[in-house]
């Protein structure tokens, strides 16, 4: 169940005593004033009322808190998109990384590695704009064992394009960004993330959120 105005977050309640499945989004405060006290009592079997008594609801399951981040690109005053001031180089690096598929891990020593996707391929994203020299040096440093995909505000490159790098796949983010927005679908199939289940309390219902 999806309540995209949670406002006191009675749809979730109800769902969750239900042992449907929900998701609720809160644009105001509500999410602190009402909406988590709230579902505290359900899970705790201190709110009573409504559907309590018909599905015989005596507490359980859990739920996850999350805040969204602000929208990664925004237009410019010439309405080209850039990426959004908000974002701080690690926020930026740690989005690109979950639209990517990456898993974020910075190191401390490689300033390229801030994610990877195997041992041996790494993600570095940069609101650099890259000369092909310094693509040249990234190519020589990551070296023929391991691959790099490399996104950045900008590049530019030799003739040969960036084929003359094999170990670098570069793309430009407000590009890429935008590649994985989908607009004008009739369809839009909802992936949601397989959240880490919490391991059941002693003596706690399971209902299989
Ligand atoms: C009347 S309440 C919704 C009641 C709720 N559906 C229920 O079942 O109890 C509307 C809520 O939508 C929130 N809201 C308004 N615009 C929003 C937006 N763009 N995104 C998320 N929440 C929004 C408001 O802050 C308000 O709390």
């Amino acid at each position: 169940m999806l309540d995209s105005f949670a406002g006191s977050g009675t749809t979730g309640a109800v769902a969750h005593k239900m042992g449907r499945r929900w998701i609720m989004v809160e644009l105001g405060e509500h999410c602190h004033t009402h909406i988590i006290p709230r579902l505290k009592k359900v899970i705790d079997s201190t709110d009573p009322g409504g559907i309590t008594e018909a599905v015989n609801w005596k507490g359980g399951g859990g739920f996850r808190y999350y805040r969204l981040a602000p929208s990664l690109l925004e237009k410019d005053k010439w309405g080209q998109w850039v990426i959004s001031k908000e974002f701080n180089p690690a926020m930026l690096a740690e989005a690109v990384c979950k639209l990517e598929g990456f898993t974020y891990a910075p190191s401390d020593t490689v300033y390229w590695q801030q994610g990877r996707s195997t041992e041996r391929d790494f993600i570095y994203v940069t609101t650099q704009h890259l000369s092909a020299d310094q693509l040249a040096q990234l190519s020589d440093e990551v070296g023929p064992e391991r691959t790099l995909l490399v996104l950045c505000a900008a590049f530019r490159v030799l003739k040969g394009g960036t084929e003359r790098y094999p170990n670098l796949t570069v793309k430009k983010i407000p590009k890429q960004v935008l590649s994985r927005c989908e607009w004008g679908h009739d369809d839009y199939s909802l992936k949601v993330e397989n959240l880490p289940k919490a391991p059941p309390k002693a003596g706690q219902q399971e209902l299989g959120l």
